[in-house]
């Protein structure tokens, strides 16, 4: 499935995605997380041994998912104030292209608000270009440009070898990452994909879709013309009580990035070895079982361990998708992970979101935010 903006006139080619730079209270202790539970790879490190006076990041790899933690040094840093205002949060969703200041000059042209100019970085292993611009909130999105760089990461940055290297859980690429944005501002973050970005939109939900007694929200997916990049944008929509966006909203206090979702070529092996490592998973209540092939039909897993693990299934009419959300992975109830399995499904699980949100409200309910 192509867009209409077709790859030949496409202002913006992205090849996929370079990088999910986080800002975190404690990089290090991140890392460590990253590494037990979700079994991402060291890769490299960059800090005061390398240099830097501010800040330090650590790279971890796991198939093509790079994750960059970073901490702040000074409590004047941007980073510290990131944190403060966020918690631990995304602040770039990087971007891999093949030339980082045409993708400046197409998206700021079009309106998008620059955040870095075009710069070349350099070391031995050769040169790197990167520019980046605002989405919602205070994320940012970079172009990085590699073509002319072998090195691991990024110049700047050493080769990372801790001892301590557990095994990987088998996650290969971010499906999609989703940004929940403020009241009222979904349409206005589609549209700056759309006119900024030459994304173009594959699928609406509204709060009639997406509902349960208490809360609603609103959700439209913009895509690039390749499909490698799919952003979903939320906003909240009123119900009875707060919805989950909302939750987010006030303690993100603002938009931001929701969920990445990652895939796997086995969702049951990487959600069991994922349980065993500590991620802590939401459950739907075990009648969803009951009646999961009479809404999804023949499926090729067996029901009990998808039941024993809380594996979600959904049907569109490409075929199904196997998935899974994972608590929020700090102590604000903000950022969390999506494990999906498409076996020819292209969508995002609608199906599942009603015994979803049903879940999450117990949780809220738990929080005192619902
Ligand atoms: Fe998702």
């Amino acid at each position: 499935m192509e867009n209409q903006n077709t790859r030949q006139n496409d202002f913006l080619p992205i090849n996929g995605t370079d990088f999910v730079e986080f800002y975190v209270g404690n990089a290090k202790q991140a890392a460590h997380y990253y590494q037990t539970a979700f079994g991402f790879q060291p890769l490299a490190y960059a800090g005061l041994e390398t240099g830097l006076k501010d800040r330090t990041s650590y790279v971890l790899r796991q198939g093509k998912i790079i994750f960059v933690l970073t901490t702040a040094l000074e409590p004047d840093s941007p980073i510290a104030e990131h944190c403060k205002l966020h918690g631990d949060g995304v602040k770039v969703v990087a971007l891999w292209v093949d030339d980082a200041r045409k993708s400046f000059e197409e998206t700021t042209k079009r309106g998008g608000k620059a955040y870095m100019e075009p710069a070349v970085m350099q070391d031995k292993d050769g040169e790197v270009v990167i520019s980046g611009i605002h989405t919602y909130g205070e994320t940012v999105h970079l172009f990085v440009e590699r073509k002319n760089y072998k090195g691991l990461f990024l110049p700047g940055f050493v080769k990372w070898e801790p001892l301590y290297k557990p095994e990987p859980v088998g996650l290969l690429y971010v499906d999609h990452m989703v940004g929940n944005t403020d009241w009222g501002e979904m349409d206005k973050w589609c549209d700056f994909y759309r006119e900024v970005m030459g994304f173009d939109q594959l699928i609406s939900f509204d709060d009639t879709d997406i509902s349960t007694e208490y809360t609603a929200l609103m959700s439209k997916v913009m895509a690039n013309s390749n499909l490698y990049i799919k952003f979903p944008i939320n906003e909240p929509a009123h119900g009875k009580k707060k919805s989950q966006i909302e939750e987010f909203i006030d303690f993100y206090h603002g938009s931001g990035v929701q969920h990445v979702a990652m895939a796997t070529n086995d969702i049951l092996k990487t959600v069991t070895a994922l349980r065993d490592r500590g991620v802590e998973f939401l459950r739907v209540p075990d009648a969803y079982y009951d009646t999961l092939l009479n809404r999804v039909g023949k499926i090729d897993e067996t029901i009990a361990p998808l039941k024993d693990l809380g594996i979600l299934v959904d049907r569109d009419e490409d075929g199904y998708l196997l998935q899974i959300f994972s608590r929020p992975v700090e102590d604000r109830p903000t950022v969390f992970y999506e494990i999906i399995q498409r076996k020819g499904a292209k969508s995002f699980g609608k199906g599942n979101f009603k015994a979803l949100f049903e879940s999450i409200e117990i949780e809220q309910g738990k929080r005192g935010t619902l």
